[in-house]
């Protein structure tokens, strides 16, 4: 691409500088929900943000069910209670004691629930592009809960996605058809604050793995290759730089 075609599709620095805040300072929330309600103007704007997300064959298949009721959300919450007690059981040893200490949901503490959720025959039985991997259209409906996390965390609200559940009980729950798959329980509102690292790397979980590992040569495990050296060490600089929130130099 030539200089001035760059010019023409570049974000303004500050603008691009704001893509990347969003990435870099979303986090999973849990424990930091305020009460107030989310405006609906805000809604729109982040349902919006979902809608507009890529689809295999523009199936959009996704719906949103918007659970704001206290005695809705005490059925999720007992369905998540039951599943995350089985889930306990899985741990052993240090991280069972780990596990019991997390807190997982804010399903009742959130003002905001949403299910976002995958119709598998929105667009018929032969759709472009996922006549080979049905799955396709499951991928597509998580590209929207990422689209919608993004604008929430531009609208300072938290979101939290709570996937420790029977799937069986959260379409009993909410009324589900049979061909509407569940795909994201999402907890949103306001925050009392962001914390600066994923919670599950605070607490000594997992670490971040460091990206310039994770990126092969055109070979899978192939570590090195043409150029290798000098793209892992900027890989190594911009993972640095993200996980500080400094911004990237601008080259
Ligand atoms: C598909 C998916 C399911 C998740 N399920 C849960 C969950 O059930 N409970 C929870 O506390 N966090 C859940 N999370 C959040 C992750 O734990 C979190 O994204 C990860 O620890 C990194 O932290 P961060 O999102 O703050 O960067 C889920 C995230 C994804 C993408």
């Amino acid at each position: 691409m030539n200089n001035a075609a760059q010019a023409n599709h570049h974000f303004a620095d500050d603008a691009r500088d704001a893509v990347y805040q969003a990435i870099f300072s979303r986090r999973d929330v849990r424990g930091q929900f305020l009460p107030d309600p989310i405006p609906d103007e805000v809604l729109a704007r982040i349902l919006t943000a979902a809608h507009f997300a890529p689809s295999v064959g523009y199936m959009q298949p996704w719906s949103f069910v918007l659970i704001r009721d206290a005695a809705v959300k005490q059925r999720i919450h007992a369905a998540f209670a039951e599943a995350n007690a089985e889930a306990l059981q899985m741990f052993e040893g240090e991280k069972r004691e780990i596990y019991r200490e997390l807190k997982l949901e804010g399903i009742v503490e959130s003002p905001v629930n949403i299910l976002i959720t995958c119709d598998r025959d929105r667009a018929g039985p032969v759709v472009i592009g996922r006549t080979h991997i049905k799955a396709m259209d499951i991928y597509s409906a998580v590209c929207a809960v990422q689209n919608l996390w993004l604008a929430a965390r531009s609208e300072g609200l938290g979101v939290g996605w709570v996937s420790i559940f029977h799937q069986a009980a959260l379409k009993e729950i909410l009324g589900l058809p049979e061909r509407i798959i569940p795909i994201a329980y999402l907890c949103l509102g306001q925050v009392s604050h962001f914390y600066d690292k994923p919670e599950l790397e605070a607490a000594g979980w997992r670490p971040r793995l460091p990206l310039d590992e994770l990126v092969y040569f055109e070979q899978w495990g192939q570590n090195d290759g043409e150029g290798s050296e000098a793209l892992k060490a900027v890989l190594r600089e911009a993972q640095d730089a993200a996980a500080t929130h400094r911004r990237f130099a601008i080259k």
